[in-house]
């Protein structure tokens, strides 16, 4: 090829000049219109994620038509934990004045999968403080029951020391005595 280094640098010049141009025609079709109002995100984000339906209730939208499992749940040491995290989200069920769906209820071997995806010794980054976790089947054998046996045989899911307080509390004995 004959082309004299002038025109080389033409051609490169040019070349950069497409390139910048298309970049900033592109941007400006494919940024959109509100991006950067406040910050490096899109503005109209907001307005669409407040006007989403609500899908969760908080446990004090269960209260009122849950009066027993509500006085239950309060007592016990579960009474932080939403009552969604284990049985789905409100809107699936109530429209706040009546049932309008059914939620999960988990049964057998599924209590204890859910039960160990908080209370599962194997999960490391858990302040065991906060959560007191159980190995298993080392649990299960410490309290001297085949392995099959669920969670919910002995501990009651929304109270979890009812049972066992009270099998104290009968039987005399205390943290101390054992
Ligand atoms: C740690 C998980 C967990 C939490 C938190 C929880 N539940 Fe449950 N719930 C269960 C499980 C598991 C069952 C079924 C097993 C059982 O009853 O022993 C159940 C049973 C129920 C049932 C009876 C369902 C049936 O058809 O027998 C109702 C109603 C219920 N829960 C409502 C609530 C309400 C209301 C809250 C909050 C105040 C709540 N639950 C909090 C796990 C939970
Ligand atoms: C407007 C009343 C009402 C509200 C509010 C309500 N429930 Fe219920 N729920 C019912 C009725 C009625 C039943 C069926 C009879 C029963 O089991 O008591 C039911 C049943 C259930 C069941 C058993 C499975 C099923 O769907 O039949 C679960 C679990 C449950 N509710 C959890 C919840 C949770 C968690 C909340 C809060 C997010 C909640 N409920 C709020 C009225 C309500
Ligand atoms: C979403 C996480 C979560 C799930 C799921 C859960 N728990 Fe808990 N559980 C907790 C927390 C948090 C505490 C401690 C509350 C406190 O100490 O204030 C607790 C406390 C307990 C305790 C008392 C421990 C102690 O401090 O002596 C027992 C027993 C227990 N849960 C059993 C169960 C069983 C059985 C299930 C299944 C039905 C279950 N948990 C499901 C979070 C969970
Ligand atoms: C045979 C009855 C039985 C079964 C089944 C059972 N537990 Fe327990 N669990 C107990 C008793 C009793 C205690 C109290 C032990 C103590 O205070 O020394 C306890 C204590 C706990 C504690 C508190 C531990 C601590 O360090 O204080 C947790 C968490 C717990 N259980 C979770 C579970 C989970 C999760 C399951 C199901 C995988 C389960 N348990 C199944 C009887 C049982």
């Amino acid at each position: 090829m004959g082309l004299s280094y002038k025109m080389r640098l033409v051609i490169l010049a040019l070349g950069i000049c497409i390139m910048a141009g298309s970049g900033l025609l592109l941007k400006g079709l494919l940024v959109p219109d509100s991006f950067g109002v406040y910050g490096p995100y899109r503005a109209d984000a907001i307005a669409e994620n407040t006007e989403l339906p609500i899908r969760h209730g908080t446990n004090s939208s269960c209260y009122a038509c849950h009066t027993y499992e509500a006085k239950v749940h309060k007592t016990g040491l579960h009474s932080t934990i939403s009552c969604e995290f284990c049985h789905g989200p409100w809107a699936d069920h109530t429209d706040g004045k009546k049932k309008i769906g059914t939620l999960p209820v988990k049964t057998n071997q599924d209590i204890t999968t859910l039960c160990l995806r908080c209370h599962n010794t194997e999960i490391k980054a858990r302040s065991q403080q906060v959560i007191k976790t159980v190995a298993m089947p080392g649990h299960l054998e410490s309290q001297k029951v085949k392995l099959t046996h669920n969670c919910n045989q002995c501990h009651h899911v929304h109270a979890p020391l009812k049972y066992i307080k009270r099998a104290r509390q009968i039987t005399g004995l205390t943290e101390e005595k054992i």
